[in-house]
């Protein structure tokens, strides 16, 4: 590993002018002795905490140890705050601030004197917001996750963030469980520090992280409050320091063989769609050309290891005791680029080396899968020209060869006002199709795309449907849903053009999608379709966004923001 000689925060710091004295004076202020400024290693420590990101409310106990380490280590640690986003608190949906969020991180880090960066992250969008900013400075960046919540506990048994919130909101509405029940597991679906617990968004993105190599490892599974979680944060302060001397620059981590295995990781844990979303658009910061197609060919055929919820049955502080990723890395060993470089210094085979299996239910032999072929299948035809997909583990197997009648909603609240309504023309067989939810459309892409079963089928015994948007579903979710349907209706889509009672084909196994309506019939519907207006968009940042961000095919991020502007030292400010 080649070493640094000079370090950024120099410019800073190390001059004997005016400018210098500004620089350090102004951060003696809060007590920092002349030696924090002799040319040690200046970290940044990236911190999501927020009151309104719940899943992030202990990141400023971390952060602490973080700093213990660096300090430990000889560097000198600062900490910062970036925009934090709360996934179940902020409307219209995160997913509409992650590109903000990213460009806040990236602004931050290249502003500063900093020489490598720590990112503390949990919830869905604050690992890929951070880490897309990160990568487009491309210093030494180390990742220390949230870690997840402890299980959910009710009535005796365990409970998952999100997927039971699902059912039990199903239950209800089908009459299984009392109004106090609903209420009652609110409380004992959240009871400690962390993220959601099952394999939702944010223990895929944990799992991500670690797939790249840039967390240490075990770095996903940790529960939030275990003590663990906390030596780990401490070990990455000690850790960014030697990868700042060793000039480990976050590129040099991020290669193409790392997205491959991330993507082969995935499948095996059987994690969210929405990882597909962030991980093109990571990708695309870092130049490595990743496509839907690669997705499909390299994940789609691999097997399904982790019994988590959606897919499963555990939840990640049993994946913890089973050992972590680390085990999944060591089964998938012969999938994988072993000899990728890791934030450790060391590849992916040296860091997982010996590790142990403590419970086969929980991480099964990839010779004994739980299922043969699981991650993400990316569809097309003429209903997503540009690409849709579809999460086979975690959908009912006999929908994922389906003709139906389509039953259309043009935007959610349409949906909703009419999904329970008796005289709703619908039976278990048709396509329930939601337009208008799409990056542009919404703006910001929702997780709306698990719409709810009708309650008359529900009461039917009816628990899943295929469904169809061009918005997103949260990682907690299950079903034969669609997603993520390019180009979205909100820019002309042929899904802009279904119309109720259009036969509609899903056949997964030969990834089709298709819209059985004649093409001249097509064009007829295309002359005549008149472009939605979008909602609160009219200026500021949902402008920027609507401008610039790009379709689902792409990551989702904006056009400007491909690629890195890399760590250039702006220019004097006095
Ligand atoms: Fe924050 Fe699920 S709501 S991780």
């Amino acid at each position: 590993m080649s070493e640094q000689t000079t370090l950024r925060s120099r410019a800073w710091f190390g001059r004997p002018d005016q400018l210098g004295f500004i620089h350090r004076s102004w951060i003696k202020n809060q007590g920092h002795p002349d030696q924090m400024f002799d040319g040690r290693p200046v970290i940044g420590i990236c911190n999501t905490w927020s009151d309104l990101t719940p899943c992030n409310a202990h990141f400023r106990i971390l952060a602490e140890m973080v700093k213990r380490g660096v300090y430990e280590a000889g560097g000198f640690p600062l900490e910062f705050p970036i925009m934090s986003l709360g996934e179940p608190i902020m409307r219209p949906t995160t997913m509409l601030y992650r590109n903000l969020a990213a460009m806040d991180a990236e602004e931050s880090i290249r502003a500063n004197p900093l020489d490598g960066v720590v990112l503390l992250a949990g919830c869905d969008k604050t690992t890929p917001s951070t880490l897309m900013g990160a990568a487009s400075v491309d210093l030494p960046t180390i990742v220390v996750s949230g870690g997840p919540m402890l299980n959910g506990k009710f009535q005796g048994r365990d409970i998952g963030s999100g997927t039971d919130t699902w059912k039990f909101t199903d239950d209800l509405r089908a009459g299984r469980i009392t109004e106090h029940e609903y209420a009652e597991a609110e409380s004992c679906m959240s009871r400690s520090d962390g993220h959601c617990m099952t394999m939702g968004t944010a223990s895929t993105m944990a799992c991500m992280v670690e797939a790249l190599g840039l967390t240490l490892p075990s770095g996903a599974a940790i529960p939030a409050p275990d003590s663990r979680r906390r030596r780990l944060a401490h070990l990455a302060g000690n850790r960014i320091v030697e990868m700042v001397h060793e000039n480990l620059t976050l590129s040099k981590i991020l290669t193409r063989q790392a997205f491959e295995n991330a993507i082969r990781i995935n499948a095996a844990v059987g994690g969210s769609s929405n990882f597909l979303l962030h991980l093109l658009a990571i990708a695309g910061r870092v130049g490595v050309d990743l496509t839907l197609e690669d997705f499909d060919r390299l994940g789609s055929h691999m097997p399904l290891l982790v019994n988590l919820m959606p897919s499963g049955k555990y939840l990640m502080e049993d994946f913890y005791y089973a050992g972590g990723l680390p085990v999944v890395i060591q089964e998938m060993k012969d999938h994988l680029h072993m000899d990728a470089l890791t934030v450790t210094g060391r590849t992916v085979a040296e860091n997982t080396a010996g590790v142990t299996c403590y419970n086969r239910d929980v991480i099964a032999c990839i010779d004994n899968p739980i299922q043969t072929e699981a991650g993400i299948v990316v569809l097309r035809g003429n209903l997503c020209e540009r690409g849709a997909i579809v999460k086979p583990s975690a959908a009912s197997p006999e929908l994922l060869h389906h003709r139906g009648r389509a039953v259309v909603f043009d935007t959610i609240e349409d949906y909703h006002a009419r999904i329970d309504d008796p005289d709703l023309d619908v039976d278990a067989t048709c396509v329930l199709v939601l337009k208008n939810v799409g990056p542009k459309g919404y703006p910001g892409m929702p997780e709306v795309g698990n719409m709810g079963v009708p309650k008359k089928l529900l009461l039917q015994g009816v628990k899943d449907m295929v469904r169809i948007s061009d918005g997103r579903m949260s990682g907690t979710a299950f079903g034969a849903v669609v997603l993520h349907v390019a180009p979205e209706a909100a820019i002309g889509g042929t899904l802009a053009l279904v119309q109720n009672g259009d036969m509609i084909e899903l056949d997964v196994s030969n990834r089709r999608l298709h819209l059985d309506v004649p093409e001249d019939e097509l064009a007829r519907r295309r002359a005549a379709w008149v472009p939605p207006t979008t909602p609160h968009a009219e200026r500021g940042y949902p402008r920027l966004y609507v401008e610039h961000v790009q379709q689902a095919d792409q990551g989702v991020d904006f056009d400007f923001l491909q690629g890195q502007s890399g760590a250039y030292i702006p220019r004097d400010s006095h």
